[in-house]
């Protein structure tokens, strides 16, 4: 039985604060679908079913797994180019190791996966006619990003392609910034083959740019380098890395929201490593993904998930492992993940929270023991269940304090259980409205 004490009375009187926390949440959608320009529009379009995603996988991929000492080992060990250009040759993978990507990405309740196609080292993991430093022509004897877009398709995800512009392996690379035929020459390449891959590859739903060092965005030619793309892939969408704002922001191993309504997408490594680096063991566990996740979800974000394959394509069994909970997890309790809302309610230092319509999940990943409480919560409690089982769950609210009783001593799901919580409006917090107004005892 439920007692569920809370008035429209009291609801009325302390929303006033909590209207005025509300009106600054940013809403992704709705602000750019107010003033619909055609551009707005558009990316609109373009961009809900990464909303909808939440999720995704990143691959790190290339040379530097063959030295399995991070995907940065060239600049950092200073290795002279026509000795790195050595593991060209000794990179061979065996075939389709992507299908076992894309396997284990859908098993996680990924949505999309984003490859390196080409790192800042300069190879080229994908057939070019622009330089014989690709896969096709070196090690591997054949297109690896081919194989890519064919695994993900064939498990129903959406395709993305990683491109670094900065190249410590092309003769104009560097150079570019201070000789102005090198820069003509260089863009020229780049451009050429953003071209290939934007043609080659039949729909490609991502482009991920990343570093554009040494040039500022007109030197790359930024803007006509993303005119070419849309005019080449018209549903696509693009980051910000390239120096020009594209579709979505892309905050690194970090949670930040973008402000205003933009899109964000935080990536992130699984231990301290994006390529494939043997010694680091620092790996993140299940829950600490799951809760990474879920607050990237709660502020209207993605969340990209790095795995650094071996040289021969295989997955570390620790990333492995992780996902696949993760997974598990997200089969029972997806629906507060995908297709989810912004959400206001943040304060617990036991839970996170995420939201659709009116409907908030409480996320409990440091489990008390037989009862869970939120403060603050303005919005009056209809009904609570376990999100996993569906098995209700009774709860007592006034207006300080919802608390959610007769539970388990030990946490009921792993890593995190959640409680969907069905409210009567939209679930707002204000814990200042608690802290000013709770009667207090004494003089
Ligand atoms: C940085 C790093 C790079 C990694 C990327 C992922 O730009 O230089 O190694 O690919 O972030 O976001």
């Amino acid at each position: 039985m439920s007692h569920n004490r809370i008035t429209r009375r009291d609801l009325l009187i302390s929303s006033a604060s909590a209207m005025a926390t509300s009106a600054i949440v940013p809403r992704a959608l709705a602000a750019s679908s107010q003033n619909p320009g055609s551009e707005d529009a558009d990316r609109i379009r373009r961009m809900k079913w990464w909303h909808d995603a939440r999720f995704g996988m990143f691959i790190h991929w290339g040379l530097y797994s063959v030295l399995g000492r991070h995907e940065w080992v060239m600049e950092n060990e200073g290795i002279p180019v026509a000795e790195y250009e050595q593991l060209a040759q000794l990179f061979q993978p065996k075939p389709n190791a992507a299908r076992d990507w894309a396997r284990l990405a859908r098993a996680a309740g990924q949505k999309y996966m984003v490859m390196t196609t080409k790192h800042h080292e300069g190879f080229c993991n994908f057939d070019t006619k622009l330089t014989d430093y690709c896969a096709p022509k070196q090690g591997p004897g054949r297109d690896l990003v081919r194989e890519f877009v064919d695994a993900a398709r064939a498990e129903g995800l959406r395709v993305g392609f990683y491109y670094s512009l900065m190249d410590w392996h092309h003769p104009d690379g560097a150079r570019c910034a201070t000789d102005e035929s090198a820069r003509k020459r260089f863009v020229a390449y780049t451009h050429g083959l953003i071209r290939e891959l934007m043609t080659n590859y039949g729909k490609i739903d991502i482009l991920w740019y990343d570093v554009d060092w040494p040039l500022t965005p007109a030197q790359w030619e930024s803007e006509q380098m993303n005119r070419m793309v849309f005019e080449l892939q018209p549903d696509i969408i693009v980051n910000n890395r390239n120096g020009v704002p594209g579709d979505f922001s892309t905050p690194e191993q970090e949670i930040t929201a973008e402000k205003s309504g933009r899109a964000w997408e935080t990536c992130m490594t699984l231990n301290d490593s994006w390529g494939y680096q043997r010694a680091d063991d620092n790996w993140k566990t299940s829950r600490q993904v799951v809760r990474n996740l879920i607050d990237c979800v709660r502020d209207g974000g993605n969340y990209l998930l790095n795995i650094g394959p071996r040289p021969d394509g295989s997955i570390p069994e620790e990333s492995v492992r992780t996902l696949t909970e993760v997974g598990q997890w997200l089969r029972r309790n997806g629906e507060s993940v995908y297709q989810s809302d912004l959400c206001q309610p943040r304060q617990s230092t036991y839970a996170g929270f995420t939201r659709k319509g009116n409907t908030l999940y409480m996320h409990v990943y440091f489990w008390p023991g037989d009862y869970v409480a939120i403060a603050g919560l303005q919005s009056r409690v209809k009904s609570s269940r376990f999100l996993a089982t569906g098995q209700k769950i009774d709860f007592q609210q006034d207006r300080f304090r919802v608390r959610f009783t007769g539970l388990p001593a030990a946490a009921p799901d792993i890593p995190v259980t959640t409680i969907a919580i069905e409210c009567e409006s939209e679930p707002i917090q204000d814990t200042l409205f608690v802290r000013n107004q709770r009667p207090r005892n004494g003089l």
